[in-house]
């Protein structure tokens, strides 16, 4: 998408910012996690630090249309179900939140990732099955489970409208899956801002990353187990969080009475859930940001500034955000020897 002066003029402003604020971040953020005793361990030491072993041709001899067959069959499910796209996202995301994307999600067996509480409401894993069964029909034990997710995590963005990106192949999957790891390292919104920087920058990911994949909210939804402590008695106060816009409170507490249990769905961007683009941080500005998480980004000085840049900018959203996902998907990755490429994304091979 071309950009404009402004919007160039402005990321390079919030570039700059970045620095500043990061530099202030890491002193800042160390402060205070050890005043709030708050290091959950977001530190990885067994995971790798970015690699750049991809390479965007990587399949063009040994499976020349494995995009087209991802495109195909991520273009189809999400016109048949929409909700297929943000779970699609999330599924990326907590993929990456454990070692890196190497399709650990995806396994199917006792005490593995999806088993996490973390996980209990992701979707879209029959999808990436059903295209792994499709090109493996074509192409038998060339195309990585973690190369697939990325494919389909991008193809989902772009086909709500996100800017298109291209992507280098050659992830492996990974021979490890961790309910244990899941639960310890995957963020469920109620973390600090200062454990969501740490858990970002643990992962080669800064701050602005932090502030623009959060901006994935602005689809989707939540249960209303994620966002009922904040509804009443928030921290012990007997109020709903007072960061919480009271009448978008009301109406959370309306919806998620009326709708049933914990298990009943808000929508994350309650002003356009359907829509690809920044009301999200429209909506932060407003107190309407669904999960605690969200709302914390907008007060915070490491990621104020950044919430407020990309209100205004909704082009700036959208080509930030896509090359925010590029990164997720290219750090601690398994590449060459390392890993493998499972015949079935749900199990680990020999299991
Ligand atoms: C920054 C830390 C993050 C936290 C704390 C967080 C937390 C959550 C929570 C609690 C939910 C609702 C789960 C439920 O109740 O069912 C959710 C949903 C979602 N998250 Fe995040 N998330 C984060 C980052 C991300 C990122 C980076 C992405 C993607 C790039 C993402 C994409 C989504 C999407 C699309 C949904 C809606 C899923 C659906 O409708 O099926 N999240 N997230």
């Amino acid at each position: 998408m071309a950009r404009t002066p402004v919007a160039l003029s402005l990321a390079a402003a919030a570039a700059l910012l970045l620095l500043a604020v990061s530099a202030a971040a890491g002193e800042d953020g160390k402060q205070q996690q050890q005043e709030q005793g708050q290091g959950q361990g977001y530190t990885q030491p067994a995971y790798r630090q970015p690699v750049s072993g991809l390479q965007p041709g990587y399949y063009q001899q040994s499976c020349p249309d494995m995009e087209g067959v991802v495109q195909r069959a991520v273009k189809k499910a999400i016109a048949a179900d929409y909700t297929l796209a943000p779970a699609l996202l999330r599924l990326f995301f907590h993929d990456f939140a454990v070692g890196g994307v190497d399709a650990s999600v995806l396994v199917d067996a006792p005490g593995s990732e999806r088993y996490a509480r973390a996980s209990k409401t992701l979707r879209g894993f029959d999808l990436i099955d059903s295209i792994k069964k499709e090109l493996e029909e074509k192409c038998p034990r060339t195309v990585s489970c973690a190369d697939i997710l990325a494919a389909a995590a991008r193809d989902a963005s772009a086909q709500v409208g996100v800017d298109y990106w291209q992507l280098a192949y050659g992830r492996k999957d990974g021979r490890k899956s961790s309910m244990v790891d899941a639960d310890q390292y995957v963020p469920m919104g109620r973390e600090s801002v200062t454990d969501l920087v740490a858990f970002f920058e643990s992962r080669g990911l800064n701050v602005f990353d932090l502030v623009v994949l959060s901006g994935a909210h602005t689809v989707g939804r939540a249960t209303c187990a994620a966002v009922r402590p904040r509804l009443c008695g928030y921290q012990g106060t007997g109020k709903p969080d007072a960061a919480l816009d009271a009448r978008y409170a009301d109406f959370l507490r309306r919806k998620c009475r009326s709708g049933g249990g914990d298990d009943a769905y808000v929508e994350l961007d309650a002003e356009t859930p359907t829509t690809f683009d920044n009301r999200y941080y429209q909506n932060l500005l407003h107190g309407m940001g669904l999960l605690e998480t969200d709302q914390k980004l907008l007060p915070d000085s490491r990621t104020g500034e950044f919430v407020r840049e990309l209100a205004a900018q909704p082009s700036l959203f959208s080509h930030q955000f896509a090359k925010s996902m590029a990164r997720i998907g290219a750090v601690q990755v398994l590449t060459g020897n390392e890993g493998e490429v499972r015949l079935k994304c749900s199990a680990i091979n020999g299991h």
